[in-house]
């Protein structure tokens, strides 16, 4: 672990972004699933990678009684169940001797003053210089009291040289009214430029390399426009159903849980234009950009462009599993959406008329997340005209599992006669690089405590992706005749209404 200078972080790359400073990282929800599961094991594997500054010490806030020791003890259980690298004793002991547990309720005024003194005491004896990093990892409902609390105890302001800042985890709001008024408390409360709203999918190796793919070769963006791309197909699959998560699941449903945030962020970086720098506010005003350009699907087109699907009863790798109404906590007559599928537009030059589908589902038959850019086909003559259906060239950059990006093309078979296939040029990221990449929330957490927001959702994005799910939302719930809801069986690709989406306009999904 080493204290490391500070860089400039204009016109600098990726890879040099500045460096992760001492800070007191002050956990919201500190007993929760989500601190067991991601946030420690990834401190956790920073600290043993040798990025975490020496100086950076946790607090955790939760409302049940234990000690340090005792909530020390149950995250190293977290750590060794989930953390990338193995767990090593000693290291996780100098982690954990800076870790704390501070018990309060969220709303208990006497809780933020203890906690104020609490982090002074540490400045001094840990040398973490003022510095706060403060993680929301509770419920939404919670956002807006702990806030506050942190402005009325004015741990929102530090001492001259230092800084707070906050990250809120998602969902950022249900709709645009919720999220432009939550962007207003967090705004009340800390400035645009300390607020970082998480989204993990950004943090992925593969969704920061859309970028280097596109922006480090060379080859790639002379083709990467309407002249040369046929279409973009986006998937998340899930042969997951709700897991227990009924009542969260029935207030979201896929498009808000997913679309809004994770896939349309993954558009935004394959149809940006190149920013003008790497500074987190060029890359986050071309990615705005494109969801200013994204044509509104409104009224009755949202049944023509958007496809809704729920899952029955079925079976996943041959186990029988239940249909969504029948989950825990469900509505038996539930018409959220475990599925959708949309065919989205991006109104600008560069991607004219270049259809990008769109589609997330869970207890589909494969788990797994791509982007896969289809290209025009090669003139009708010459092979294409003797071999039929050679196929287009395809660019699929795999987001998860796997992650790695392969460009498929056509090749002659070896022998006299003139037959081709299609084959596979193949990056993955674990056997070129000869280490599984870190996992998206230590990039992210590196980055909130260097000061970087690139990967994080501006409150511009937020709201824009909003007014454009909106418009969807309210076709489905607040129309006379809302566009119907279909079935597919769990283990199934989803509703057959979702291929006749493509089939339209002579495509087909791709099989993960
Ligand atoms: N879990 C995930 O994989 C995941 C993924 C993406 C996003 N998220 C988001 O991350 C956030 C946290 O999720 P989670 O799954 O970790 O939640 P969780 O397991 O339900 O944990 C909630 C935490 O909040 C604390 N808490 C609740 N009410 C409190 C109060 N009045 N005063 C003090 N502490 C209180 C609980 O403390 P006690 O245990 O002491 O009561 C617990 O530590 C949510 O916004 C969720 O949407 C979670």
């Amino acid at each position: 672990m080493s204290d490391k200078p500070q860089t400039n972080p204009l016109r600098e790359g990726l890879a040099s972004r500045p460096m992760p400073q001492p800070c007191t990282v002050v956990i919201f929800g500190a007993t929760g699933d989500l601190t067991h599961r991601k946030l420690i094991p990834a401190l956790y594997n920073i600290a043993a990678d040798g990025d975490l500054p020496s100086a950076l010490t946790v607090v955790g806030f939760a409302r049940r009684d234990k000690t340090d020791e005792q909530f020390r003890g149950e995250l190293e259980e977290a750590a060794k169940k989930f953390s990338r690298q193995t767990v090593q004793d000693e290291l996780w002991q100098s982690f954990a001797n800076r870790i704390y547990y501070h018990r309060s309720e969220f709303g208990d005024d006497d809780g933020y003053k203890r906690l104020a003194e609490r982090l002074k005491q540490i400045d001094a004896e840990r040398g973490t210089r003022g510095n706060r990093l403060f993680y929301l990892s509770v419920a939404p409902t919670e956002f807006e009291g702990i806030l506050e609390k942190l402005k009325q105890f004015g741990l929102n302001k530090t001492i001259e040289g230092s800084w707070a800042r906050v990250i809120v985890e998602k969902p950022f709001g249900t709709d645009l009214p919720s999220a432009q008024e939550l962007n207003r408390v967090v705004s009340a409360t800390f400035p645009e430029r300390d607020t970082f709203r998480i989204d993990h999918f950004l943090g992925k190796e593969t969704a920061q390399n859309i970028m280097v793919l596109r922006f480090a070769n060379a080859i790639f963006e002379p083709l990467w426009n309407h002249r040369y791309i046929d279409h973009v197909q986006i998937t998340a699959s899930e042969t997951l159903g709700v897991e227990g998560r009924g009542p969260y699941y029935e207030s979201s449903g896929a498009l808000r849980d997913m679309v809004q945030n994770h896939l349309l962020q993954l558009l935004c970086l394959v149809a940006m234009e190149p920013p003008t720098d790497l500074s987190a506010d060029s890359v986050r005003d071309e990615k705005v950009k494109v969801v200013r350009s994204l044509r509104p699907i409104t009224g009755d087109d949202v049944g023509i462009n958007v496809v809704r699907g729920q899952y029955s009863a079925g079976a996943i790798n041959g186990k029988n599993v239940k249909g969504y109404r029948e989950e825990e906590r469900v509505d038996p007559k539930s018409m959220t959406e475990t599925y959708v599928a949309l065919k989205l537009n991006v109104d600008n030059w560069r991607w004219a008329d270049v259809p990008f589908y769109v589609r997330v589902g869970k207890r589909l038959p494969k788990s797994g997340t791509e982007i896969a850019v289809t290209f025009k086909g090669a003139p009708e003559v010459l092979f294409n005209k003797a071999v039929t259906d050679v196929g287009n060239n395809v660019l699929v950059i795999r987001i998860q599992p796997d992650e790695g990006i392969s460009l498929r093309m056509q090749a002659k078979i070896p022998g006299a006669a003139l037959r081709i296939e299609p084959v596979k040029m193949d990056f993955h990221y674990g056997t070129s690089f000869g280490k599984a990449s870190p996992e998206a929330y230590e990039r992210l957490l590196l980055d909130a405590m260097s000061g970087d927001a690139t990967l994080f959702a501006r409150r511009d994005e937020v709201e824009q992706a909003w007014r454009f799910i909106d418009a969807i939302e309210d076709a489905w719930h607040k129309s006379q005749k809302p566009p119907a809801l279909f079935e597919y069986a769990a283990g199934s690709w989803g509703p057959k209404e979702a291929d006749e989406l493509l089939e339209r306009d002579g495509h087909t999904w791709r099989r993960l």
